[in-house]
């Protein structure tokens, strides 16, 4: 595993696998206590079919921490299947499991059990076969904030005896190629993140693994990460993307993996998921919702007031029919528009609420 050290991209990755040693990571699974029953919780909602072009599979993946009592079980028989091409995202709470899994994945750490492979390589023993065509961005970027972003790639880009080109291309890809020239320390936290991107894109890797790129970051700085993603699954390479942000994996994902407590509870194209989080419904608002919603009942609609403004669990073609009997009624309607389940609705209505760690 030493060998795979070099070319790992980042330097932070490097500090990565010195903290969690392989020694620290040979455990049995018999010397912990029991895992909790699963029962609890909804198993293995796979939507649409399996991919056929994988190029991650985790297969019955489980990683304890620490082997005395009280060791914890980060994961717990994770089953995993990424196809090649587009934005991958790997969703779930603080705690879910989302770094531990790409830590196996990348050869960081190993796993307790089970099976990681990249590229058609496995991640414990012959990753060295595939690293150049990986990228990797796990912790925060190690940057010097007195150096330029392209010093600083230029620096990271000859431990890999990457040239000026390869510098150039990593810094147009991450769209950082004008403020190359900039020290770091006048970027935005969000131009630095892209910096780190940046480094993980010196091999023109056609994987990229990227660990909650936009945490702590704020909205302008969220929406560049997100550009920047979808931008490059553009470009034909493969992003993983594991978030905590919802909305924003709504926003750049095609497909997710829904982690919770270690598993995997649901995966598939984001729309075919949102699919199942139910029909929606029309949210009507208007003056006298009382009225309104005895209007709409005796009509037989399934209706409800929620802060104010009616809920109405029809299909948006209703909204003519819905409008039509409230007129009928001299009651007349300020605002109308279609419910649509988001991916929160549909996360929270998968995985526990709590006992995972802290919420999104
Ligand atoms: N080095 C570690 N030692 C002990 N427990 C850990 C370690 N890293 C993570 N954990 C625990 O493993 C679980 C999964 O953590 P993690 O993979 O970091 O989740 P996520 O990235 O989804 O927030 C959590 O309960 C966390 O506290
Ligand atoms: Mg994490």
């Amino acid at each position: 595993m030493i060998v795979l050290l070099p070319v790992l991209v980042l330097g932070l990755a490097l500090v990565s696998w010195r903290v969690v040693r392989p020694s620290m990571t040979r455990r049995q699974p018999q010397t912990h206590i029991a895992p909790e029953p699963r029962t609890t919780r909804p198993v293995g909602l796979v939507v649409g079919p399996m991919p056929k072009n994988a190029i991650i599979e985790m297969v019955g993946v489980t990683k304890w921490y620490g082997r005395e009592e009280g060791g914890r079980l980060a994961l717990d028989g994770l089953d995993l299947v990424v196809p090649s091409g587009g934005v991958f995202g790997v969703l779930g709470r603080n705690g879910a499991g989302k770094t531990t899994a790409l830590r196996c994945l990348l050869g960081l750490i190993r796993p307790t059990s089970g099976v990681c492979r990249v590229l058609g390589a496995d991640s414990s023993s012959d990753l060295h076969r595939v690293i150049n065509r990986i990228g990797a961005l796990i912790e925060t970027p190690g940057l010097a904030p007195s150096l330029t972003g392209r010093r600083n790639l230029a620096l990271l880009a000859r431990l890999d005896r990457i040239g000026a080109d390869g510098v150039e291309r990593a810094l147009r890809s991450a769209g950082l190629a004008e403020r190359g020239d900039d020290q770091v320390a006048t970027y935005s936290l969000g131009m630095r993140q892209r910096l780190g991107i940046a480094a993980a894109l010196l091999r023109d890797p056609e994987v990229v693994v990227l660990d909650e790129p936009a945490n702590g970051l704020d909205p302008a700085g969220i929406a560049e990460i997100r550009r920047l993603l979808v931008a490059l699954a553009a470009e034909g390479r493969t992003v993983i993307v594991s978030s905590h942000l919802l909305d924003e994996a709504e926003k750049m994902c095609d497909r997710v993996a829904v982690m919770d407590a270690g598993r995997c509870v649901a995966v598939g194209p984001i729309h075919d998921l949102l699919a199942t989080a139910g029909a929606g419904g029309v949210l009507v608002g208007i003056a006298d919702a009382e009225a309104a919603r005895l209007a709409l009942a005796a009509a037989g609609l399934n209706v409800t007031i929620v802060d104010g403004r009616l809920r109405v669990g029809c299909p948006a073609s209703d909204a003519a029919r819905i409008t039509e009997l409230l007129a009928a009624e001299r009651l007349f309607v300020n605002e109308l528009r279609f419910d649509t389940p988001t991916l929160e609705d549909f996360f929270f209505g998968l995985t526990a609420p709590a006992g995972t760690g802290a919420l999104p």
